[in-house]
């Protein structure tokens, strides 16, 4: 029976539709072999990174003062109740969609899609932001090592020439699409008449593809003339996404393995700044505690909320663990709780051994080791340019890898092309939603002045995270009786003030931030009316 629109929009995937549907997927599988420690590894790789190591001199210098202490408690605190909310609804469903599977079960398909989009923005446009970050880092180490690169291979141009790329996309698009259909018709022919009807198809066919290919000859020649007009690029943001990538298409045990050094050796470097700092502590630069006002503590919380993105990534894991059920939400806490306690002890260190002031103005982008210099510890700068390049490069790792799994879920589903939901025989990977999607990150980390998009990250994290928080009180509502590994404490108390307090840093982000996110969610309810919503596996 045809549904009608509103029937579309919010049809809703039982957790049993959802874990069947997945069971029964035919073709090559992701590999089950993660196991608790990794689940946590990929946590604390996700989250201790740029936020940490660049934002919070930023932030303490410029928004909150002393008081970005209370920031980095603010910010935690919603991202607990988010994650109890998380690890609540992973141990019931436990394929790799995260808030966007979680949101099909409990809101319909129309928010999922949403949610879908939405992660987009925590994902790729995070993983551009954060492939910049890393570029910075390397050539301070560089220029400490005395080798300068040239200035046009190092950072992204100051504008883009956007009409020229809008137009190759869309002529390269749209030859992609051309041809990929005319591909796609070869049937045989059961008697004359088919034959007959086929030869005219096969006809059309050959047509479509001449078509195609001119499409692409155009977008082709445009992107030549785009490189002409290109003044610069960020070339080693490109080059470590590409690197990235092709260990993620490789596979996830390698790509564990990869993390948990990395892991390591950030953690060794953010103990040891805990470690030394502590004994530089002077209770003077503590006042004054609150130079902005409890305003500048929420602002500031707005901002270094960007440093706890990721804990809840470790959900798009669960396909890959060993035990998901179990595992998966004892690493989106774990992970949570030890990065807080250990950005908390960070920024009281920070603020307590040199004043806020001195935390901005030039060499603002590396906080750490400014401070080790004040305290005469020269010495020990280059080391957490080695620790702040070892957690970057672990943010990369997980955003990209978060990102190829939302999108194969969401094909598999039938929302975006099915290219995104094929996995490699070979390398149990979805190897074309990783490659496609490394390709879109790394141009745009090479050629976007990225900037305040970050800020476009943290305002899609937030509102993943709404939903996710209410997701856990209708699934209460729906499921009742349904088996859960965890269950939020203090319910509905805890889910309803994740909600609440995501909502409320999404308010403190700047006016051009909502902007961009509104319009980005605009575009999105556009494709899903002109694709997503006739091709989901509901519909067929
Ligand atoms: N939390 C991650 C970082 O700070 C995104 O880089």
């Amino acid at each position: 029976m045809k549904q009608s629109i509103w029937g579309e929009m919010f049809r809703r995937k039982s957790v049993e539709v959802i874990k069947a549907q997945s069971e029964e997927e035919k073709g090559p599988r992701l590999k089950r072999v993660l196991t608790a420690r990794d689940v946590f590894n990929h946590g604390v790789a996700a989250i201790i990174g740029t936020g940490i190591f660049v934002l919070t001199g930023v932030a303490a210098a410029n928004t909150a003062g002393p008081g970005i202490l209370l920031s980095f408690v603010l910010a935690g605190l919603a991202c607990a109740f988010v994650s109890f909310a998380y690890a609540e609804q992973a141990s019931m469903i436990p394929v790799s969609g995260s808030a966007y599977t979680y949101a099909y079960a409990t809101m319909g398909e129309f928010l999922a899609w949403l949610i879908g989009w939405d992660l987009l923005l925590e994902y790729a446009v995070g993983a551009s932001a954060v492939a910049s970050g890393w570029s910075a880092y390397l050539q301070n180490i560089l220029q400490g090592l005395g080798y300068h690169l040239p200035a046009y291979l190092t950072v992204a141009p100051p504008t883009l020439p956007l009409g020229h790329v809008g137009i190759t996309l869309a002529f390269l698009l749209g030859g992609i699409f051309v041809t990929a259909r005319s591909f796609g018709k070869v049937a045989e022919a059961k008697d004359k008449a088919e034959a007959k009807a086929k030869s005219s198809s096969n006809k059309a066919n050959w047509l479509s593809r001449l078509l195609g290919f001119g499409l692409i000859g155009v977008a082709v020649a445009f992107g030549l003339d785009t490189y002409r007009h290109l003044t610069s690029v960020d070339l080693p943001a490109v080059l470590i996404v590409a690197f990235i990538n092709f260990w993620l298409i490789k596979g996830v045990s390698h790509t564990a393995k990869m993390t948990s050094i990395f892991v390591v050796v950030k953690l060794a470097v953010v103990i040891f700044f805990i470690a030394v700092g502590a004994f530089h502590i002077d209770t003077a630069n503590y006042s004054p505690f609150l130079p902005f006002g409890w305003s500048g503590v929420l602002a500031g919380a707005g901002v270094v909320f960007f440093a706890f993105i990721g804990f809840d990534a470790v959900t798009t894991l669960s396909e890959e663990c060993k035990d998901p059920q179990k595992d998966v939400p004892k690493g989106v806490i774990g992970s949570l709780v030890v990065c807080t306690l250990l950005y908390v002890l960070v920024a009281a260190i920070m603020t307590g051994a040199v004043s806020y002031t001195l935390l901005g103005g030039a060499g603002e982008g590396a906080p750490m080791a400014k401070v080790l210099d004040h305290i005469g510890l020269n010495w020990a700068s280059p080391l957490v340019s080695v620790g702040a390049i070892a957690g970057i490069t672990s943010v990369l790792i997980v955003l990209l890898f978060g990102q190829s799994r939302i999108m194969m879920r969401m094909a598999k589903d039938g929302l975006v092309s099915p290219v995104f939901g094929r996995v490699s025989p070979r390398f149990h990977t979805p190897v074309w939603s990783i490659a496609i999607w490394g390709v879109i990150v790394a141009l745009s980390a090479g050629l976007v002045p990225i900037g305040e998009l970050a800020e476009l990250t943290s305002i899609g994290t937030l509102f993943a995270f709404v939903i996710v928080s209410l997701g856990v009180i209708v699934l209460r509502r729906t499921e009742p009786e349904r088996h859960r590994g965890f269950k939020c404490p203090g319910y509905p108390y805890v889910p309803i003030l994740g909600a609440l307090l995501s909502f409320i840093l999404m308010l403190s982000l700047p006016g051009i931030t909502w902007l961009r996110f509104v319009g980005w969610m605009a575009i999105g309810i556009v494709v899903y009316f002109t694709y997503s919503r006739s091709h989901s596996r509901l519909t067929r």
